[in-house]
């Protein structure tokens, strides 16, 4: 996790106010360790699986041996669910299938520019149920915009939830937006079962398709702000 980042406080620079000079520092040397690691993986022109949140890793590594033409990248926030999955990814010989450890859109911004998405896959998000919370949930509409810079037409992305606010939530928001339709027909590739799945009585899933109408540029190279501390839910 990003320790010390959420301490940060603002200076204030002719009344403006904005992030302290160490904190710009740290940002940006956190930010070249991440594009070092990935350099060691990904090449600069390639299109990737990508699963944000991908825990323990039992999904990817599934995955990256059914698909092995295609190159898979975990990102989670929580090293010991890192570790294991990079274990499990060893163990299994798996040379397509990697795992980092970042906050997910930081890992986004931090891929080669030439990187572009085929699939994406969000199994089990934090739900962050309290309303007062719900602006730390990963799928909103800001995401949307960021990840359709890197897929292209036809690119899609898997959601499944065992949340049921949380779901209709998504799928009342992906409607509005120009960029992503849901495709109420399209297949799962394949169904193996997370850990939080596994603990889930039930779960509702949905598809993204990213459309043809172009994405938005980036609005600005800000430091992504740290990410809110996991709720207990998830631990
Ligand atoms: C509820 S768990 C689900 C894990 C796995 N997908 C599964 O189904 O078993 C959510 C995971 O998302 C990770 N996570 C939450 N927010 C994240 C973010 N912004 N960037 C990267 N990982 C994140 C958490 O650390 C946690 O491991």
């Amino acid at each position: 996790m990003c320790s010390g980042l959420r301490h940060a406080a603002p200076s204030t620079l002719k009344g403006r106010v904005g992030p302290k000079p160490e904190f710009l520092e740290h940002v940006a040397h956190r930010r070249a360790a991440l594009r070092a690691q990935l350099a060691a993986f990904v090449p600069r022109t390639a299109a990737i699986t990508l699963e944000i949140g991908s825990g323990h890793g039992h999904f990817l590594a599934h995955y990256a041996a059914e698909f092995p033409q295609s190159l898979c990248v975990g990102v989670d926030m929580i090293s010991d669910r890192i570790r294991r999955s990079k274990r499990k990814a060893e163990r299994a010989k798996l040379a397509n299938c990697h795992f980092i450890q970042a906050e997910a859109r930081e890992l986004i911004d931090s891929l080669p520019a030439g990187v572009t998405f085929n699939e994406l896959w969000v199994l089990f998000p934090d739900p962050w149920p309290k309303k007062r919370h719900h602006k730390n949930r990963l799928l909103q509409s800001s995401f949307f915009e960021l990840i359709a810079r890197r897929a292209g037409e036809g690119a899609r992305l898997y959601f499944r939830t065992d949340h049921d606010e949380y779901f209709r939530a998504v799928a009342a928001l992906i409607p509005g937006l120009q960029t992503w339709r849901i495709d109420p027909a399209a297949q799962w590739p394949l169904e193996p079962v997370t850990v939080f799945q596994a603990r889930a009585p039930s779960h509702h899933s949905l598809v993204a398709i990213r459309t043809s109408h172009p994405a938005r540029p980036a609005k600005t190279t800000a430091p992504v702000p740290s990410p809110p501390a996991a709720p207990k839910s998830s631990a």
